[in-house]
C-alpha cells in the first residue's frame, strides 16, 4: 500500500455538520511536546486543582494542525492522522475541539472549521499532546478571526481555560510555571538540550496520578512548591550535566508506583551515559537527558533493545511554542 493510502487508512474522522469543504482560507500550526524540567507538586487546592511550582521545557516532537474555515453553517469537522492517532477522541472529547469552540465564543463566530491533526507527540504519555493541540487551534482561530492580531494575553487566558500547560504550549522555550501550572514566565535559557523519550505502553491518567501522590502523602504536611535554584541556573548558562542531575518530578513515584517497569526503564539511563533521567509530567514516558546526538543514539538503541518501551523518539529542546507555519 502507498504512502497516501495508508495515511488515509489511518485516518480518523468525526464531524458536525456535513457537505463538501469550501477551502477558503488554511492555516497550518506547528505544536510543540514538553518535559518537565523540574514538578514540584504542593497541597491539593479546594478546586481540586494542586499547587504547582513548575520549569517546563517544549521540545521537537510536533503534532502539525490544519485548520481550514468553511462556508458558513458547516460546521465543526476533526480528523486525525499519523501513527500516534489510533486512540485519540475525535469529537468534542478532543481538547482541540474545545478550544475552536471556546474561540468561536469568545471571537463571536461561528466555529465552521475543519481541523486535521497529524499526530507526531506520543498519545497519553505526559508529553502533553492534547493540550498542544488545542494551543495550535486557538492560535490558528486567533490567526483566520483576527488576522491584526489580539493581544497575547487573551489567547493565554483562553489557554488556561482549556488546561493547566496549555499556556506553556503557546509561549514555548523554557519557562517557569505557577498557580495549577497555567501562569507561565518565559525562563531565559541559553543552549540546546538533548533529549531521548521512552514510549510506554500502558496509560497512566493525569488525574490516577495526582490523586496517587494524594495517598503517598496523606499523613504528610504538604509545604508549598518551590523551584531549586538549580535547575534554573542550569537553564541559564546551558549547562546539561548541572541539569541532569537537577531533574525533579514529585509525580514519579506516584507513577512508578502506579507501572513498576518505569523504574526498571528509567535505571537504563545512568547505564548507558544519560546526565539524568525522570518520568515526563504524569507519565508514563520517560525522558532522559544526554550530552549530545552521540550519546542520544547510544542510549536510544539501548532502550530499544531492552525491551521495556514500545518506541524511542530523540528530540531536543527548547523550541518555539504552537506557531504558523508556511
Ligand atoms: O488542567 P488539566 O486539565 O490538564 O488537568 C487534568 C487533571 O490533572 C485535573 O483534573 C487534576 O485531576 C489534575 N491536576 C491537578 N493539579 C494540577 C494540574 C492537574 O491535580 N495543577
Amino acid at each position: 500500500m502507498g504512502m497516501a493510502a495508508a495515511s488515509q487508512r489511518m485516518t480518523r474522522l468525526s464531524s458536525l455538520g456535513s457537505g463538501p469543504v469550501s477551502r477558503s482560507k488554511a492555516v497550518r500550526v506547528r505544536a510543540p511536546a514538553k518535559v518537565n524540567l523540574s514538578l514540584a507538586v504542593g497541597p491539593l487546592r479546594p478546586d481540586g486543582f494542586h499547587e504547582l511550582a513548575t520549569v517546563y521545557q517544549a521540545l521537537s516532537l510536533f503534532d502539525h494542525v490544519e485548520v481550514v474555515d468553511r462556508a458558513d453553517g458547516r460546521g465543526l469537522k476533526l480528523s486525525v492522522a499519523g501513527r500516534e492517532s489510533a486512540s485519540v477522541p475525535v469529537g468534542d472529547g478532543n481538547l482541540a475541539w474545545k478550544a475552536a469552540a471556546l474561540a468561536g465564543r469568545v471571537f463571536d463566530r461561528s466555529p465552521d472549521l475543519s481541523i486535521t491533526i497529524d499526530k507526531g507527540i506520543p498519545v497519553a504519555g505526559g508529553m502533553a499532546g492534547g493540550s498542544s493541540d488545542a494551543a495550535a487551534v486557538l492560535r490558528a482561530c486567533g490567526h483566520l478571526w483576527d488576522p491584526d492580531g489580539q493581544p497575547e494575553s487573551e489567547l493565554m487566558e483562553l489557554a488556561a481555560q482549556l488546561g493547566s500547560d496549555v499556556p506553556f504550549l503557546l509561549l514555548g522555550g523554557t519557562a517557569v510555571g505557577s498557580g495549577r501550572g497555567e501562569v507561565v514566565t518565559s525562563a531565559m535559557g541559553s543552549g540546546v538540550f538533548h533529549w531521548v523519550l521512552a514510549l510506554s505502553d500502558g496509560q497512566l491518567t493525569t488525574p490516577s496520578v495526582y490523586s496517587r501522590v494524594d495517598r503517598i502523602r496523606a499523613d504528610q504536611d504538604v509545604p508549598p512548591p518551590r523551584i531549586d535554584p538549580a535547575v534554573l541556573l542550569a537553564v541559564r548558562t546551558g549547562d546539561a550535566a548541572a541539569l541532569g542531575a537537577a531533574l525533579y518530578n514529585d509525580l514519579q513515584p506516584a507513577a512508578l508506583a502506579l507501572m513498576p517497569v518505569l523504574g526498571m526503564l528509567l535505571e537504563l539511563g545512568p547505564e548507558h551515559g544519560a546526565l539524568g533521567s525522570i518520568v515526563s509530567g504524569s507519565g508514563p514516558t520517560c525522558a532522559f537527558l544526554v550530552a549530545d546526538e552521540d550519546a542520544a543514539l547510544e542510549l536510544t538503541v539501548a532502550l530499544s533493545a531492552s525491551g521495556l518501551c514500545r518506541a524511542v523518539r530523540r528530540a531536543t529542546g527548547p523550541v518555539p511554542g504552537a506557531c504558523l507555519v508556511d
